[in-house]
């Protein structure tokens, strides 16, 4: 029997703006613009330097589209100004510090005022409506709690909406799924990597993740695909939807999916301006076209940014549930992009074809590894429980090298290993393990 759910044909706006006409939003896109380009000139002297050695001036912004004329900053600037060289505002106006960890060396941070923790409860509390939820609903928050955003973002925007929120963080998966059980959530919020997790549990347990009190999942944090939402969603009769953000920008709630239509996340466009770039010149590209996104920030006082190189590919798409434009959803980022032998590869690409293989799990890795001079990928995927068997794991690598051979046009060589064996996920999964020498 199928749960029972209430299904809104069209969820209701937390934001009248939402809805509003392109021209009220762009109109206040511009004031906002404008006074966001002279709160910085006028105060962090990181931005000022920069506009100056442009040779531009907020005043030379116009209209929107001069936005182009100034400056870039990107998470090199961050890390050359850390811990606090990019703040427009004392450090004592600030109420709180997030960051974010990245690959290597030091974390990049970011500051929000009272006024900026305030506007991000609001956009999340946003997505959250947009996703189906409701006051009253109890959510469970499984992103990690701490310098990432993801906990405490979350967390403040199911709080603002009158949810009854689960702060459970990441981790003890065990104990996840007994507080679902006895709690009943409604909603949860989590990287989709470890919901895949969760779901492994509660197969453990014995227990049937359909017949669980969930009906909405709120992902995101990690690129995932749309064949990934169609396996969650059947594993455990629910909608998942996007949820998109960064630390430099805000956090989670940047842009988020709406339930009824499920086609890319709308961008919370009055408080955040995106743009799309094309990746090598910069030149700014029109709605459609695939290249990196880039954001100026409207409202944020702490630590603004200015066209801020966010190395997420997607493209800007219109409106359709709600007014405010869409990104698709990411396939990856620039960095997470593999070059094999000349054909660009990300592991989202990889993830469709895993999904489409009935005798694998979801969970994978991708290696990189050098054989004399070339490099090669081998795919590091595990068994379903019931495709275990040598002649079952031969036939699935067989299909799996064959599916992406065909459709991403690379071959490489896939392990097939014992089920429970690739390591899980707690909050973002590591997908690319790079074991090539270093020159
Ligand atoms: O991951 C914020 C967040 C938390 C978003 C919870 C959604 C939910 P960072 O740790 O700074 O912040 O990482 C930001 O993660 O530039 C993307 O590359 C990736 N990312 C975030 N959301 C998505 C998504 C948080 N929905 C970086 N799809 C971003 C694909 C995503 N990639």
């Amino acid at each position: 029997m199928p749960k029972q759910r209430m299904r809104p044909g069209r969820t209701e706006v937390f934001d009248p703006i939402e809805t509003a006409s392109r021209d009220e939003i762009e109109a206040l896109q511009f004031h906002r613009m404008k006074r966001t380009l002279r709160h910085v000139y006028e105060n962090a002297p990181f931005h000022r330097k920069r506009f100056d050695e442009a040779g531009v001036h907020p005043e030379d912004l116009k209209s929107l589209k001069d936005l182009s004329k100034f400056p870039f900053t990107t998470k090199t600037d961050l890390r050359d100004t850390y811990p606090f060289g990019m703040f427009a505002v004392p450090r004592e106006e600030l109420v709180r510090i997030h960051g974010s960890s990245g690959t290597t060396g030091k974390p990049i941070i970011v500051g929000y005022t009272k006024h900026d923790i305030d506007v991000w409860a609001n956009v999340v509390a946003r997505a959250i409506r947009a996703a189906g939820g409701h006051r009253g609903d109890l959510v469970h928050v499984a992103y990690g709690y701490g310098l990432f955003t993801g906990g405490l973002g979350a967390h403040y925007g199911a709080e603002r909406l009158g949810c009854t929120v689960v702060p459970i963080s990441g981790g003890m998966t065990e104990r996840q799924v007994t507080l679902m059980q006895d709690f009943k959530p409604r909603i949860i919020m989590v990287t989709p990597s470890y919901m895949l997790s969760i779901l492994d549990e509660f197969r453990r347990q014995g227990l049937d993740p359909r017949e669980c009190s969930l009906e909405l999942g709120i992902f995101g944090a990690e690129p995932w695909t749309n064949a990934m939402r169609e396996e969650i969603e059947q594993a455990f009769d629910m909608d998942a939807v996007d949820i998109y953000g960064l630390s430099e920008i805000m956090g989670p709630g940047v842009a988020s999916e709406c339930v009824e239509t499920k086609d890319g996340l709308h961008i919370w466009e009055d408080h955040f301006y995106p743009e799309i770039v094309d990746p090598e010149t910069g030149e700014v590209l029109p709605d459609g076209e695939l290249g990196e996104l880039v954001f100026t920030t409207l409202t944020k006082e702490g630590i603004p940014m200015i066209r801020y190189r966010t190395r997420d590919l997607t493209r800007l798409l219109p409106g359709t549930a709600r007014s405010m434009r869409r990104m698709e959803k990411v396939t990856g980022r620039s960095d997470d992009m593999i070059i094999l032998r000349g054909v660009n590869v990300f592991p989202t690409q990889i993830e469709e074809q895993i999904l489409k293989c009935a005798g694998l799990t979801p969970h994978f890795q991708v290696e990189l590894v050098r054989k004399g001079r070339m490099d090669d990928m081998v795919v590091h995927v595990e068994a379903a429980a019931n495709a275990a068997s040598a002649e079952a794991r031969a036939a699935s690598a067989k299909e799996l090298a064959h599916h992406i051979k065909s459709v991403v046009g690379v071959s490489t060589k896939i392990v097939v290993a014992d089920p429970d064996s690739v390591q899980r996920s707690e909050g973002k999964a590591k997908r690319v393990v790079d074991n090539r020498p270093k020159e």
